[in-house]
């Protein structure tokens, strides 16, 4: 399906279900990093709007991000172009207290230029009690500010936890670190979130730093299997994330990496090339704790 936008030809992109029914697109943008070098400014709000412009509406920001700089980046992204998106953003574990997350979601909304956000997460599970934060997820949503709120980096038994919670069903993903190289998840979280409907998203899903990009990239059944398909390896990556009906949200700044990223969503990979990938990026043989960035 396409749409027009000033003259421009996108492609809408799938969406998944989250539990409250609303849909969310399976392919985003990440933006951790973005908004830290003046000197980039400008081509990182470009990128992010070539993104938009190719349907990846999806922006997934932190108030941690350059102190508040993703987030004021992204609002200048997205001036004139908010009903399009569907934003993310997520609060510091130490902000995360029934008063402190409503202000700290407000000073989101303030640098983002917008009046609600799609979905607020709790970036990871700090000291401040869970029952505190959920409270307040909900006046947030009773407000208007948020549609949905879930949770990142939460393990099996914090998600169980945080279920037994009053508001606690109402968490609508878990957004956690998931690649070829990273699969833990598939023994146990990946399961039981699929069991109660939840998507995962899907963070550093190509490999967050050269290193990382090293494991995956240098792998040769990697290479061949992009090869075969007049693809690269981070669309190969990408595109074994989409199919297992996971979110993700690659970040990228270089507008070549931004089409790249798009176009994995036209890459259907066969039987043979997932049991390649899985003899190359073996799932763990048993449940290891949850791995973070
Ligand atoms: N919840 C959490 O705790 C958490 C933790 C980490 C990340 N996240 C979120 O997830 C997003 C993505 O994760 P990430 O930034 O860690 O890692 P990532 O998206 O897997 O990797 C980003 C790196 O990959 C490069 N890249 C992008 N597209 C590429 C392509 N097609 N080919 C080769 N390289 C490519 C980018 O370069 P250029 O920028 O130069 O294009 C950047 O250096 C973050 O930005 C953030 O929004 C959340």
């Amino acid at each position: 399906m396409t749409a027009k936008r000033k003259g421009a030809e996108y492609a809408k992109i799938r969406t998944l279900r989250l539990p409250t029914g609303r849909p969310i697109p399976v392919l985003g943008q990440g933006t951790w990093r973005m908004g830290e070098d003046p000197a980039k400014r400008q081509s990182e709000i470009d990128a992010l709007r070539l993104g938009l412009d190719l349907g990846m509406t999806l922006i997934d920001t932190a108030e941690m991000y350059g102190d508040g700089a993703a987030e004021e980046l992204i609002g200048e992204a997205i001036a004139g172009r908010r009903a399009e998106v569907f934003l993310v953003s997520k609060v510091y574990p130490h902000n995360a207290t029934r008063r402190g997350a409503v202000e700290a979601c407000e000073r989101s909304l303030r640098r983002l230029v917008t009046d609600y956000l799609d979905l607020y997460l709790l970036h990871w599970r700090g000291a401040v009690p869970l029952a505190e934060t959920l409270e307040a997820f909900q006046l947030l949503k009773q407000a208007g500010k948020i549609r949905d709120y879930g949770v990142s980096n939460f393990d099996t038994d914090d998600m169980e936890e945080a279920f037994s919670l009053p508001g606690g069903e109402e968490i609508v993903t878990n957004q956690v670190l998931y690649n070829l190289v990273h699969r833990g998840i598939e023994r146990d979280l990946l399961p039981w979130c699929r069991g109660r409907g939840l998507p995962i998203m899907a963070y550093s899903p190509i490999g967050h730093s050269a290193s990382e990009q090293r494991k995956m990239f240098d792998r040769s059944q990697l290479k061949l299997i992009a090869r075969r398909h007049h693809a690269t390896p981070a669309q190969v990556a990408l595109a074994w994330l989409l199919q297992r009906d996971v979110i993700a949200i690659p970040k990228a700044s270089n507008p070549e990496h931004v089409r790249e990223n798009r176009g994995a969503l036209d890459l259907i990979l066969a039987k043979k090339d997932l049991e390649e990938l899985d003899q190359a990026f073996p799932v763990p043989c048993k449940k290891v704790p949850l791995e973070v960035k």
